[in-house]
């Protein structure tokens, strides 16, 4: 730590951020901590300990016994689209089933937008989300569904998220055929829209990809290096969560409708079940199980799913709520998900520069509330509670 450092503007500042009344590490060896302070240095966390014996550093911002948590680690959004879906939502409230085909709305409103308003559209979602406490985020393609519009959806997200995900297989583009477009999807779209993206997804689903096809498709994205990831069980049991994990996904999204034997898969492999709570109510879905895949050992993250479709809002708080009221995960466990959980499903979880944890070396990125602990989160459900966000040592809010 270098104390009052000079203020040249090129030298790294550091923060003590002190007055923690607790303090949501996620770190086994420091747990919750109470009267803590934290030393952002740069974009790391420099020290974690009792507010006390906290160093000296440039700023200090005193939190007045505020909780503090990591910041909200948000593995599953669809934030590259234009136009929204207003009137299929209305219709869904009135009694109609969510199904895969209404993502062609969003995927000819988005190819009609020029650049410049996808990529404001984007970074609006992406403002609102870290406002709320969201410091690390990924998004996918998969709203474009031909070379160039892929292409230029992951272009423009790697300019703002953390991680991209290319997701040309999310549905078949009506008046595709669906084999030319599979073999599209993993050739010459794979090829155009690997520079841009760490992971792929497939659809797996009734009318989406079905078994065969979704299994070339993550094939092929691994054979490329990419990563992957699976939507399956979404809209009802299917192949999606043992082909996850057969392939070696890091995470299985959705997971709504799952059988014993895919809650076994899950809880004996290192595939994330990434719960989509808001998703689930928005479509008239029942509730993914997170109980039950917490009890059987299996890893659960919590994401937004931040889309215009099935899931229209930015809000892991309301997440966490749910998972806690209404999924029967306690708000530690629901906490630990919407933040160290996610970190897992997105490869983030160790190592230097390491999201969803607060512990030395890890990136600086912090969220307080306005409360006295994580607690509120679900005990207020609905009340803004966010406070100060520093994401990669800088406050956002
Ligand atoms: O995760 N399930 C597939 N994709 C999105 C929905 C996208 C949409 O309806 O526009 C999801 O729910």
């Amino acid at each position: 730590m270098t104390p009052n450092a000079h203020a040249a503007a090129a030298s790294p500042t550091s923060t003590v951020v002190t007055g923690i009344g607790e303090l949501t590490t996620n770190d086994p060896g420091l747990g919750i901590l109470h009267d803590a302070a934290v030393v952002l240095e740069a974009d790391r966390v420099a020290w974690v300990g009792e507010s006390a014996a906290a160093p000296s550093a440039d700023a200090a911002v005193d939190v007045g016994g505020r909780a503090v948590l990591p910041g909200w680690v948000d593995s599953h959004t669809h934030l590259v689209f234009a136009g929204d879906r207003t009137a299929e939502f209305e219709a869904r409230m009135a009694g109609e089933p969510y199904h895969a085909g209404g993502i062609a709305t969003t995927v000819a409103r988005t190819r009609a937008a020029g650049d410049d308003a996808l990529e404001a559209n984007l970074v609006a979602h992406l403002d609102e989300a870290a406002r709320q406490g969201t410091t690390c985020l990924e998004t996918k393609t998969g709203y474009g569904l031909t070379i160039a519009d892929e292409t230029r959806s992951a272009r423009i997200a790697a300019r703002h998220a953390d991680e991209v995900t290319y997701l040309g297989a999310h549905l078949v583009p009506p008046g595709a055929d669906t084999e030319s477009y599979v073999d599209l999807v993993c050739g010459d779209m794979l090829d155009a829209v690997a520079p841009y993206a760490g992971w792929a997804d497939v659809f797996c689903e009734d009318g989406a990809f079905d078994e065969t096809q979704s299994e070339r498709i993550v094939a092929a994205a691994a054979a490329r290096g990419l990563g992957v990831r699976v939507h399956g069980n979404q809209l009802g049991e299917g192949p999606g969560v043992q082909l996850a994990v057969r392939g070696g996904a890091a995470s299985v999204d959705h997971c709504t409708y799952l059988t014993d034997e895919d809650v076994e898969a899950l809880a004996s492999s290192a595939t994330v079940a990434t719960l989509l709570p808001a998703c689930d109510l928005s479509t008239r879905q029942p509730l993914a199980p997170a109980r039950r895949l917490w009890d059987a050992g299996a890893t659960v993250a919590l994401a937004s799913n931040a889309n215009p479709g099935s899931s229209y809002t930015t809000s892991m708080a309301f997440c966490v709520a749910t998972a806690v009221l209404q999924m029967g995960l306690s708000v530690r466990e629901a906490v630990w998900a919407a933040t160290a959980g996610g970190a897992r499903a997105l490869h983030r979880d160790t190592g230097d520069g390491a999201v969803g944890v607060v512990r030395a070396g890890a990136r600086a990125d912090l969220h307080v509330l306005d409360a006295p602990s994580a607690t509120h989160l679900a005990y207020r459900p609905g009340v803004p509670l966010t406070w100060a966000v520093w994401r990669c040592g800088e406050r956002v809010r």
